[in-house]
């Protein structure tokens, strides 16, 4: 096996930052949610807020980090690419879906070899990024409602022609739950990768390599 550079650079900071902000999102999210810290007594409004603060800053970051990943998705290498993302448009593709759902149902011992994203981990990775958007948007009409003359109403205000401010908010919210299920299974599948499969998974989000055969 060979060190080969999988993931460059702008991935790697795009998936940290990603993280970060999608952490901090969730964070201000919930307490924007159930704040937990207000009574009737004190209302509490420096927390309040700070995580509405928070909760905008890690927003824009997570809009360019979504923004940023499209654009290299269109002029990366192999790996990064947006075809990379559709596995399911190959025959390869499907057979090493196929070879991946065995492996993690215990059928078969060993991942179909593969450098970049497992075909399973593409197709998650596809719907998180779906999701991201989709809570990009959603966040930004929720936002702009603040000034309904302003821009940034004329940019997102459409989305309340489809559904109602409440509605647009609790599926803005149900949308965390699956941020944290994907964050569970992420963890186990890269840490499963990288003990069973010695492929270096772990730290190539770090280091940008990964070991096996180009
Ligand atoms: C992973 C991404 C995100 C998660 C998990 C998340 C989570 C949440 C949660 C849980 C709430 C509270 C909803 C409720 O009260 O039931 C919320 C509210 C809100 N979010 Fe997000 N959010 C995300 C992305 C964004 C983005 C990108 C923006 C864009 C600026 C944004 C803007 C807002 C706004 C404006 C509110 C309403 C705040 C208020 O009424 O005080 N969110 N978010």
């Amino acid at each position: 096996m060979k060190a080969v550079k999988v993931w460059e650079f702008p991935v790697r900071v795009i998936h940290w930052t990603n993280f970060l902000a999608i952490v901090g999102l969730c964070v201000t999210g919930a307490y924007i949610h159930w704040p937990y810290l207000a009574t009737s007594l004190a209302l509490d409004a420096w927390t309040m807020n700070t995580a509405r603060f928070v909760h905008l800053i890690c927003g824009w970051t997570l809009m360019l980090g979504v923004v940023g990943r499209f654009a290299w998705a269109l002029i990366g290498n192999e790996y990064a690419s947006l075809k990379s993302f559709f596995p399911f448009l190959t025959v390869k593709g499907r057979s090493d879906l196929v070879g991946v759902a065995k492996y993690y149902s215990f059928m078969s011992k060993r991942l179909p070899p593969n450098l970049g994203h497992n075909a399973l981990a593409a197709i998650a990775y596809l719907v998180m990024f779906i999701l991201m958007a989709f809570q990009v948007v959603t966040g930004f009409a929720m936002w702009a409602q603040y000034d309904p003359s302003g821009t940034a109403f004329k940019l997102f205000g459409w989305v309340f022609d489809i559904a109602s401010n409440s509605y647009v908010r609790l599926a803005h919210y149900f949308t965390m739950f699956v941020f944290f299920a994907f964050f569970i299974n992420h963890i186990y599948a890269m840490w499963i990768a990288d003990i069973a499969e010695k492929d270096g998974t772990a730290g190539s989000m770090f280091s940008g390599y990964k070991y096996g055969e180009e």
